[in-house]
């Protein structure tokens, strides 16, 4: 389905019902021959040396966090999933707009706020089918937010096309707003229309904005219940989070497997959802024309045939030697095949940085009377937030 056979499949028409919304044009949901343009097009921004230049931007969310949480009460119990969310908006707003976004930030983070809410409601009449045209709650609101991206949007696309006319190619900021104006598709020399590039800017907050704060959130819940792996990932921070940036994520190994492995426990998307062009027969099962199908990162992750100990936190499993005996198919955070996720790199790279620097400045302990449990909302996240305290980090 992911793979082999990837031609007869489709993001499914509910899925593609809920993310439409102004993404319609971007990559997440294009499909065919668009998609195929889009995905070479984009590439290159997602390209290892390209994340590897956006190390100093994450780092400056996470200081900019840092220095929030230096400020708090010791002790102060916070929301560290929403604290995360935050984050995660900020690196996208840093590594897209390095120069600003132009107008209200708080405006436009509440925006993001109001979207994800209206997105994330899976009604009844999209369960069921029903046509667009027939109204859904919430779907007005959606409209006026959406509305509001795409005036801030423009008009910061609008403000950097006219600078990347007038200045020198030396000059222009280094981010993933010019790397979108600049793109061409590699066959054809062809720029991105203006729907194209705004549907992407939306394409790429919507997709990377949420799903790498859950995996970053869980990661800090992970190791609240694990004191060793915390020094562990502690002393790694204190060695290599200074100086020199070459081959940082590299150095970084424990705090990335840490991060790989809460993917594991908890992946982002715990479910990925196709709908069959045709029927097809997938091992012994016959699968009509329109089938649904869902592949289950979330159980396939802990099922007990392809992992030992599947609900135990051990991230030596994406340590070497060990990460190169997992089976190719048995660990999906990022999907699988052509329609892979393109940012994978982006958010490994962010999550790994952004907790090896938490860890290294603060004690992040979970408030005594927290209950945390997984509730899939789009993605994986804490049902009722990560309630954690906040300590300057021990001299001990
Ligand atoms: C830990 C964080 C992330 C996780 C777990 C994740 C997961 C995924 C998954 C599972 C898919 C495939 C969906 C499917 O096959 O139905 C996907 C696709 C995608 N992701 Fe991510 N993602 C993450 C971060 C990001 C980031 C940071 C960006 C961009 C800045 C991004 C952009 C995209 C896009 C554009 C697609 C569609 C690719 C295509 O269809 O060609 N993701 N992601």
């Amino acid at each position: 389905m992911l793979v082999d056979n990837s031609a007869n499949y489709r993001k499914d028409p509910i899925q593609r019902r809920i993310l439409s919304a102004g993404l319609a044009d971007g990559l997440l949901s294009a499909e065919g021959s668009r998609w195929e343009v889009q995905r070479r097009t984009l590439a290159p921004l997602f390209a290892r040396r390209t994340v590897a230049s956006f190390t100093d931007a994450m780092l400056r969310a996470a200081d900019g966090l840092s220095e929030r949480w230096q400020s708090l009460e010791a002790g102060a119990i916070v929301d560290v999933a929403a604290e995360c969310t935050l984050l995660t908006l900020n690196v996208l707003a840093l590594t897209i707009f390095s120069d600003g976004i132009g107008s209200d930030f708080d405006a436009f983070r509440a925006a993001m706020n109001d979207y994800f809410g209206a997105i994330g409601r899976i009604g009844v009449l999209d369960l069921i089918g029903a046509p667009d045209f027939v109204p859904r709650p919430g779907r007005k609101r959606l409209r006026q937010t959406m509305a509001y991206f795409e005036e801030v949007i423009d008009e910061i696309i609008a403000v950097r096309r006219r600078r990347l006319a007038h200045s020198p190619e030396a000059d222009a900021p280094d981010d993933l707003l010019t790397l979108l104006l600049r793109a061409l598709d590699p066959a054809t020399g062809r720029p991105m229309s203006l729907a194209e590039v705004r549907a992407n800017i939306l394409t790429f907050l919507s997709a990377g904005h949420e799903t790498t704060a859950s995996a970053l959130a869980w990661s800090v819940y992970l190791l609240s219940q694990s004191p060793p792996w915390y020094a562990r990932v502690r002393a790694e921070a204190d060695a290599e989070l200074h100086g020199d940036r070459d081959g940082l994520l590299e150095r970084l190994a424990l705090t990335r497997a840490v991060v790989e492995e809460a993917l594991r426990l908890y992946p982002s998307i715990a479910a990925l959802s196709r709908s069959a062009e045709a029927a097809d027969t997938i091992g012994e099962i016959s699968l009509r024309k329109g089938a649904l199908i869902v592949i289950a990162p979330y159980i396939l992750h802990r099922h007990r045939c392809l992992w030992l100990q599947p609900d135990l936190f051990d991230p030596t499993r994406f340590l070497a030697p060990a990460k190169a005996r997992i089976p190719r198919f048995a660990y999906l955070p990022f999907g699988a095949g052509p329609r892979t996720c393109i940012g994978s790199s982006f958010a490994l790279q962010e999550a790994t940085l952004v907790l090896a620097r938490l860890v290294q400045r603060f004690d992040m302990r979970l408030a005594p009377d927290a209950k945390i449990w997984p509730l899939q909302k789009i993605s994986l996240r804490p049902a009722n937030g990560l309630p954690m305290q906040i300590l300057p980090r021990s001299t001990s």
